[in-house]
Formats: structure tokens, C-alpha cells, sequence
């Protein structure tokens, strides 16, 4: 029994002793190791008589429990200590400035879709979109644009080989037109959205790139009529532009899937070299350009659609946001935009802190 008291009294004061994590784990193999001496005396119990075992299963028992206790102990005082050391020792200075790192920037095309959101959700307009591969009846049919349309042939479609399960043509979709069908099937009316998006047509040169952006907006309510039209455009370009002499001209125009179909112009001057909307474009100096496509939802679509067009009414507009982003931020080729070019990025990118808001101009930059 002495040895026992002797081995507790050793291992205790040893485990107490220990000053780091490796020599605790020597001392839990030395005692509680498969050879460990306190291994070692538990096995001795199997060869004992009962009566023997009874006397010293317990305190043999008791030897173990009180070497792992010390173990344990010990290692959460060190742990403790090291903490406390690294909290004294290790001083974060919040008041360094951050170390340079790469910095990213928001694109100008993801900016201007952030401002647009912006700008139509203080309208009442939700945000929708649709996918990119299509098919030939949201992106034609339902459109009122029929399989032998010549509008189809104007649109540089990509196709895709195969058919879906229904037997329709796939394509890349060649503008954000077919949400409003996705919408209104889904939906049903009333409808008050914009759907931005990749749009995608063969074609390419300075100001044409086979992939592109285009935000679809659509009204359907009832009583609605082309002054909403005309109100709601000019109510977005003021705000888009953040320019309250933005002055619009509308002029009869062809869409299959609107009727009327109205072409929307906007004055513009040059100023250094740029073209700066705003004022008249029948002013001295001032010219008109072609901005977007609207109209008053055709009555076919909205039959295609599922609507009744002798209870709903509504218009629609479709405008190129990489256009829009080239106006109102100033750049002259269209192609930079999708280069990946890191130096053009920092140029015309914007900081991710700046989160366009109505209050302070949405495009507003620091
Ligand atoms: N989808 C047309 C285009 O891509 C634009 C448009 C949309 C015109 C909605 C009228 C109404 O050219």
C-alpha cells in the first residue's frame, strides 16, 4: 500500500511540476499508458482473489482516477497560462492602416443594374428574371413573332442543336423579352416589373458584342395607357441620369409584341467630346438619339400569355443597359466592357461601398 501511496504522492507532484503540453503527455503515458505503471498494478487485479480485489479495486480504481484528474488539471492550467501569455504579449494596433492588398471593383454594367433596381423599385417594381437558354416559343411565339415572323431572321439568334422535351427550338435568348411571357404565365396580372439580364446575338464591332444586356420593363393593370408609358420613362432617364432636363421624344415604331409601338429618342449635346443628354434635341447644338423600344402590350401577347386583353392593358420597354452604362459614365467602346481588362476595371469600376440610393443620386461616386 505504501507503494501506491508512494507512486500517488510521485505522480502528482511530477504532473504539478510539468511546465508544457509534451512532457504532460511523457507523464500520461508513463501512468496511464498500455505499460504505464498504474496500467500495470489495474492488471494485477485479474489475478487477485475476490476478497483481495475487493480491498484493492478501489483504491487502485481511485490511484487511476486521481492521475488523470491531475492530468487534465494541469493541462487546462497550461492552456490558461498560454492564453494569458499571448493576450499580453500579442497587441493588435487598430489604429494601422489596412495592409495594401488587390482591390476589386463592381463593373459599371452591374452598377448600372444596381441603379435601375434602385430606381424602379422606389416605382413599385419588382426585380424578375428568366434564363438565358430559351426557348423559341417564350422567345418568339409567345411574342407574336410566328415561326415564318422575318423579325426572327433581324435577331441573329444562336440556336441550339437539339430540341426541348416539347419539341422546341433552344436558343440563347435574344433579348429580355420572353420574362414578360414567363412572368404573366406564372403570375398572372397585375404585373410591375423589370427583368435585367444577359441577352445574346451574332453580331460584333465597336458597339455590338455577341453578348450583351438589356433590362425589360412591363406594366399590366387595368386602364393603362401610353401616358403611363411616356411618365414612367422619363421618370427613370431624370432619375437614371440624375438630370431633371431629360427630354424625351416618342415617334410610331414597329415591335411584333407591342402595338403601338413607340421608338423613344432623347436630346443630347456634345460636350468635350461626349455625348451629354439632356435638353431638346431640336435645340442649337442639341440632336435627338434613339434610346429604347416600348409600346402597349400587344393584345396576342397577352392572350398568349393567359390574360384577357379586354380586361388587362399594359406596356412594355426594352433598353440596352451597356448603353446606358456608356451614356451615363462616359465610355466609347462597347468591347472593353467584357475584356476583363484589370486596368480599365479600376478606371471605370466602381467601389463596392458604393451602394447606389435614391437620396444621394444613384450613381453618385466619392
Ligand atoms: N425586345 C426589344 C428588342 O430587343 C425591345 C422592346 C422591348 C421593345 C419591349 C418593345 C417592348 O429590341
Amino acid at each position: 500500500m505504501n507503494d501506491m501511496d508512494a507512486l500517488k504522492d510521485s505522480a502528482l507532484e511530477r504532473i504539478a511540476a510539468a511546465q508544457d503540453g509534451g512532457t504532460l503527455e511523457e507523464l500520461r503515458i508513463e501512468f496511464l499508458g498500455k505499460q504505464g505503471s498504474v496500467s500495470v498494478l489495474l492488471k494485477t487485479l485479474g489475478a487477485m482473489t475476490p476478497d483481495q480485489r475487493q480491498s484493492e479495486g478501489p483504491k487502485i480504481q481511485g490511484l487511476r482516477s486521481a492521475v488523470a484528474d491531475a492530468l487534465a488539471a494541469r493541462k487546462q492550467a497550461l492552456d490558461n497560462a498560454g492564453l494569458e501569455q499571448r493576450l499580453a504579449s500579442e497587441v493588435l494596433d487598430l489604429s494601422l492602416p489596412a495592409p495594401e492588398s488587390p482591390r476589386g471593383t463592381v463593373h459599371p454594367v452591374s452598377q448600372v443594374m444596381d441603379e435601375l433596381a434602385e430606381i424602379f423599385a422606389d416605382l413599385g417594381f419588382e426585380v424578375k428574371t428568366g434564363p438565358e437558354i430559351e426557348d423559341d416559343w417564350h422567345n418568339f411565339t409567345a411574342l407574336n413573332m410566328p415561326e415564318s415572323h422575318p423579325a426572327r431572321a433581324m435577331h441573329d439568334t444562336f440556336y441550339f442543336p437539339d430540341h426541348d422535351a416539347q419539341g422546341r427550338r433552344m436558343l440563347l435568348r435574344t433579348h429580355t423579352s420572353p420574362v414578360q411571357i414567363r412572368t404573366m404565365v406564372s403570375e398572372g396580372a397585375p404585373v410591375r416589373i423589370i427583368a435585367p439580364g444577359r441577352v445574346y446575338r451574332s453580331d460584333s464591332d465597336a458597339t455590338h458584342t455577341p453578348m450583351f444586356h438589356q433590362v425589360e420593363g412591363l406594366v399590366i393593370d387595368k386602364g393603362i395607357h401610353l401616358g403611363h408609358l411616356k411618365w414612367t420613362l422619363e421618370t427613370f432617364l431624370k432619375a437614371f441620369f440624375e438630370r431633371d432636363d431629360i427630354v424625351l421624344r416618342l415617334r410610331p415604331s414597329y415591335f411584333p409584341f407591342t402595338e403601338p409601338s413607340v421608338e423613344v429618342d432623347v436630346g443630347f449635346a456634345i460636350e468635350n467630346g461626349r455625348r451629354v443628354l439632356g435638353g431638346s434635341g431640336d435645340a442649337p447644338g442639341h440632336a435627338w438619339m434613339e434610346l429604347l423600344g416600348s409600346g402597349m402590350v400587344n393584345a396576342r401577347v397577352l392572350e398568349f400569355a393567359g390574360l384577357d386583353p379586354a380586361e388587362w392593358q399594359g406596356f412594355a420597354f426594352g433598353v440596352g443597359v451597356d448603353r446606358l452604362a456608356m451614356l451615363k459614365y462616359g465610355m466609347d467602346d462597347l468591347r472593353a466592357f467584357f475584356d476583363g481588362d484589370v486596368r480599365w476595371l479600376e478606371h471605370y469600376g466602381f467601389s463596392p461601398f458604393d451602394q447606389p440610393t435614391l437620396s444621394a443620386g444613384v450613381g453618385a461616386r466619392a
